[in-house]
């Protein structure tokens, strides 16, 4: 695997991946798991050499935010990318995305607003700009992202379609702990305790899912939702929310796919899940 760190060599060397053949790229944070690895599984099978990215984009964190403690584990992350096959790790520093007088941004209305959007605000603008960037880089055929950061993955899905960006977007589901946590970079801040208290937030969801999908009404579904995460220790809840799948609007009956997301926080540690709510899955 080759590891660069400069974007005159990142050129050349993309150059001779696509003289032979397609190209995936997986842009992560880096702090690796069986999560991204699934990315990266799936990137193999679609195209003849995978391309990654580790770069902690402090465009995307507020000020009061995780960017100074975000975990950090170059060794491990290349070792799993590594034993995956990937050809190219991309590391760039950060003058490699925001040279001295940077001042651009790359801003998707809409989907961006509500849910994170809302409660994290100019993160989807860090997402979007330095997802451009990365784009423009590393230019791949195809690109993936998971359904974990549902949010995000509408984002850019609405930009690479907005703004002709010729790249194929593909979502690949959230990877699971055995008990139904969500696997994140961020679960390594939960202490034993709230590690265990956690597992509320799948199943919270699921059993709304389930009960909406039964024909319980939305709000009380989610009412119940939100007492289960509060119960389970779960601090202030920034939302439960069913939403259209492709839009993110308010999801009022369900003809179309829906989804339910949410968004809590467990001690200091903010996580995030999402399931589907879909009348295909009863059947
Ligand atoms: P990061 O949180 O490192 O995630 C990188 C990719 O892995 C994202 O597409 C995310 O959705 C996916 N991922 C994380 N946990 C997952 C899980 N449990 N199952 C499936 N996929 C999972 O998301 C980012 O980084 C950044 O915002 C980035 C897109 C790299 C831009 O900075």
């Amino acid at each position: 695997m080759q590891i660069l760190r400069e974007i005159g060599e990142l050129r050349g060397a993309i150059k001779a991946l696509k003289a032979s053949g397609t190209v995936a790229f997986v842009p992560t944070m880096g702090a690796l798991h069986a999560g991204h690895m699934a990315l990266v599984a799936e990137a193999r099978k679609r195209a003849n050499s995978v391309v990654a990215s580790i770069f902690v984009n402090p465009m995307q964190f507020g000020p009061n935010e995780d960017l100074a403690t975000y975990p950090r584990r170059e060794a491990e992350d290349v070792a799993m990318l590594e034993a995956e096959g990937v050809a190219l790790l991309w590391m760039p520093p950060v003058d490699a995305i925001y040279p001295v007088g940077f001042a651009s941004k790359v801003s998707v209305g809409g989907v961006s607003d509500e849910l994170d959007g809302a409660a994290r605000p100019g993160h989807f603008d860090g997402v979007a700009t330095v997802v451009s960037k990365l784009f423009n880089q590393v230019r791949p055929d195809i690109a993936l992202f998971g359904e974990k950061d549902f949010q995000q993955l509408a984002v850019i899905r609405r930009m690479v379609r907005d703004l002709d960006m010729d790249v194929e977007i593909v979502g690949v589901a959230t990877q699971r702990d055995a008990d139904g946590l969500a696997l994140s970079s961020r679960n390594l801040y939960l202490s034993a305790d709230e590690r265990r208290s956690a597992r509320a937030l799948p199943r919270a969801l699921s059993d709304a899912a389930f009960a909406i999908l039964s024909g319980t009404p939305v709000e009380q579904a989610v009412e119940q939702a939100k007492s289960q995460l509060t119960s389970a220790g779960f601090g202030p809840i920034d939302y439960v929310e069913l939403r259209d799948s492709e839009t993110l609007m308010p999801a009022k009956d369900l003809e179309r796919p829906a989804r339910l997301l949410a968004a809590a926080r467990m001690g200091r540690t903010r996580l995030i899940d999402n399931v589907p709510v879909e009348r295909r899955q009863c059947s």
